[in-house]
């Protein structure tokens, strides 16, 4: 038998491989991250030329802080020049490491010495405010971002750099890092037109530890103008109903819009923003329209606020195509608010449309089985949307129903939803997801079955009820015949 001691030491020994095998197998050559600063969107692409340490190397951790962690809400890695992306899995965060680790599987093991280049792309939402916090009419629109700025890794890192793109070269001001003079080779940091480089910083130790992060990561801000309005969807709500009877399916928009630019101070003033609207100098925190990109084919477009109709939209719609959410056409609809909305103004409305089921459906044969994809939003270029829910209602009576969403939903759940001249109610499934970007323009695919029993049943509906009124007229006449007599 194993003394206890001896067991222990294994114990110690075995786990002591595990770390090191994840801290030592590479090393990173260069990392070079560039931060695109937008309005609630920000893209960060970091690659990093890696060499492996060991023979059969294969898995590569990518640490994010903690701080940032909390705003990633898009992460992807590929091999430079590729467009698969990489699998991964995501850990915990990791108390004394202070970081989360994002395990990225390499294509082929590397051996010793073996390089390659990782792309890694995230999205960064609610990492910018507007400041100042309140503009008039005619004030300019100006953010601040804040964000961590070593790239941290388990790896010991020779060098690194840090861009910091602005969309145009009116930056305010940035954060010049104090007491990175172990690791600065150059200039800390160095402003050339949009772009703020910091570094290089050279012979990094393995950063992901929460020691160094307290002596070394460093906060910056940075202060530029934006010239686009900042667009949020606090809340979307989309339903899509199908309908194999009227070869229909109906997408219905519940959003709640904000705009997320500095607040209006004072009063809006119309006479202001006609003289605006008339020289063209409409500043980017008033929104006076938004245009959104629908799907080709689509008819019958409504749109309505907490008011009634609205009527001022502008739709040129695309003409029908087979699988017409993945189609690079669109339709281009221009809706226009009853009021320019202001910073800081929430807006709440509604926008459905109608499109032929063919374009979004299909019939496999084989399994008898339907496959229909919908675009879980429709993407507003630049806007995060904070909550969403998507409902999909199938048809009546269907069954071996499957659900694949292109992204892990927060909740799913089944519900039956009752409509005019349903009988049973109709098979409804949810998903709930939250901080959704640009890169969430995914479809998500639902498979069912309908029996054939079932697709009599809407016919059987209406005959039913058919035969009813005219069995309530014939007696009624009768009765009225023998009224009469
Ligand atoms: C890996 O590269 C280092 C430095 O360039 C060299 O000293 C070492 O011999 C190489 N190892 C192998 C197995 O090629
Ligand atoms: C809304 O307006 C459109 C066109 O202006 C009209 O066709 C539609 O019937 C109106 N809907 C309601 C509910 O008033
Ligand atoms: C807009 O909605 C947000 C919450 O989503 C709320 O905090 C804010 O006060 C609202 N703004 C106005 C002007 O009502
Ligand atoms: C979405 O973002 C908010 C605010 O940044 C954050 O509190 C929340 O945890 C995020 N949700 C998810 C699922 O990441």
């Amino acid at each position: 038998m194993m003394p206890l001691r001896t067991w222990l030491l294994a114990l110690a020994s075995f786990s002591f491989t595990l770390v090191s095998a994840a801290a030592h197998s590479f090393e990173n050559t260069a990392i070079v991250r560039t931060v695109d600063l937008g309005g609630s969107l920000v893209h960060v692409t970091t690659t990093y030329a890696i060499r492996a340490l060991e023979n059969d190397a294969t898995q590569y951790v990518v640490s994010i802080g903690e701080e940032e962690s909390r705003s990633v809400s898009w992460f992807e890695a590929k091999l430079k020049g590729q467009s698969e992306p990489l699998t991964f899995f995501n850990g915990p965060l990791e108390p004394h490491h202070g970081t989360y680790s994002y395990t990225v599987d390499l294509p082929k093991p590397l051996s010793v010495n073996g390089t390659v280049n990782l792309v890694v792309e995230t999205v960064l939402t609610h990492t910018t405010y507007p400041w100042p916090e309140k503009a008039t009419q005619e004030n300019d629109q100006a953010l601040k971002y804040e964000g961590d700025l070593l790239v941290l890794s388990l790896y010991k890192t020779t060098t690194q750099r840090i861009k910091v793109r602005a969309p145009a070269p009116r930056i305010i001001s940035y954060t010049t890092p104090e007491g990175l003079d172990a690791f600065a080779t150059d200039n800390l940091a160095t402003q050339a037109g949009a772009t703020i480089t910091y570094g290089p910083f050279a012979n990094i130790p393995p950063s992901a530890s929460a020691e160094f992060i307290k002596q070394h990561q460093k906060h910056i801000v940075v202060h530029y103008h934006y010239a686009a309005p900042v667009v949020e969807i606090t809340s979307l709500r989309r339903s899509a109903e199908i309908s194999h009877w009227g070869a229909n399916l109906n997408v219905q928009n519940d959003m709640v819009l904000r705009n997320a630019g500095p607040a209006l101070k004072g009063h809006f003033a119309r006479i202001v923003h006609q003289s605006q609207t008339y020289f063209n100098r409409i500043p980017p925190h008033v929104i006076p329209s938004l245009t959104f990109h629908l799907p080709p084919g689509i008819h019958s477009v409504y749109y309505y606020d907490l008011n009634g109709n609205v009527s001022t939209s502008r739709l040129r719609a695309a003409p029908s195509v087979p699988k017409a959410a993945e189609s690079k056409q669109h339709s281009l609809l221009e809706l226009r608010p009853r009021y320019p909305l202001m910073g800081g103004w929430n807006y709440s409305f509604t926008l459905g449309w109608d499109s032929p089921l063919a374009d979004s459906a299909g019939y496999d044969a084989r399994t008898g089985a339907y496959i229909v994809g919908i675009p879980v939003q429709t993407v507003i270029p630049g806007a995060v949307v904070d909550q969403a829910e998507l409902k999909v209602i199938l048809p009546e009576g269907a069954t071996d129903i499957d659900v694949f969403p292109p992204f892990a939903p927060i909740t799913q759940h089944r519900s039956t939803h009752v409509t005019y001249l349903d009988s049973i109610g109709r098979p409804a499934v949810t998903l709930s997801f939250e901080n959704l970007t640009d890169k969430h323009s995914g479809l998500i695919y639902v498979t069912y079955k309908v029996p054939l029993s079932a697709h009599l049943q809407k016919p059987k509906v209406v005959s039913v009820a058919f035969v009813t009124l005219f069995l309530v007229a014939f007696l009624a006449r009768r009765i009225d015949l023998t009224l009469s007599k």
